[in-house]
């Protein structure tokens, strides 16, 4: 089914194992407060879910969508919301949930733009980091991996809307990339 696969980067086992460490410590934060998850769809969906999951507290989710990157694997920088949030984060205690930060252009202008809007607490947390990458300085509360600066797909990342039901993540081989 997944031939194109080069290589698995971080297992299965092991981004289940990580999603366990994280969601206990988002559930010691975020005791007795109003928690609310905002997925950015829609490479964070699958992680969203199994996080969700992990964390033990009572929680709500939203989420928005954002453009990014076109069919390429590079960043235009160029950011828009394309699907906003059904609810009010006002007074919310907001977990932004992230597939992988990569230049971090996108999770800088979210969180612009839900600082406005009055949370309790906005914090981020992301599966994926490309730590050498950065080109804009970010907080991240939670990071799963950091990993370095090699494409990757699966456990919700797309290579051209492909491969994110992969239960791994993982590099495709060369020839994959069209
Ligand atoms: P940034 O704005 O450069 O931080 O890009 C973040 C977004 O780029 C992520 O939400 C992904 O959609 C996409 N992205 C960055 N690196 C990768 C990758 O290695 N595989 C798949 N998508 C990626
Ligand atoms: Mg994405």
């Amino acid at each position: 089914m997944f031939e194109d696969v080069e290589r698995v980067l971080i297992s299965e086992e092991e981004i289940q194992q990580k999603i366990k460490e994280l969601a206990v410590l988002i559930t010691e934060d975020h005791r007795g407060k109003d928690l609310l998850l905002v997925g950015v769809l829609r490479g964070a969906l699958v992680f969203m879910v199994d996080l969700a999951r992990a964390i033990e507290l009572p929680l709500s989710m939203d989420f928005m969508a954002v453009s990014s990157y076109g069919a390429s694997t590079e960043s235009s920088g160029v950011v828009r919301i394309t699907k906003d949030l059904e609810m009010s984060i006002e007074g919310k205690h907001v977990l932004i949930v992230e597939d992988i930060i990569d230049s971090g252009l996108t999770l800088a202008y979210i969180l612009e733009g839900l600082k406005a809007r009055n949370p309790a607490s906005l914090r981020v947390c992301a599966l994926l980091d490309k730590e050498d990458r950065r080109k804009v300085a970010l907080p991240v509360d939670y990071t799963g991996f950091v990993i370095p600066d090699e494409f990757v797909v699966g456990y919700g990342l797309d290579y051209r809307q492909r491969y994110r039901n992969l239960r791994c993540i993982a590099v495709l081989k060369p020839e994959a990339y069209l």
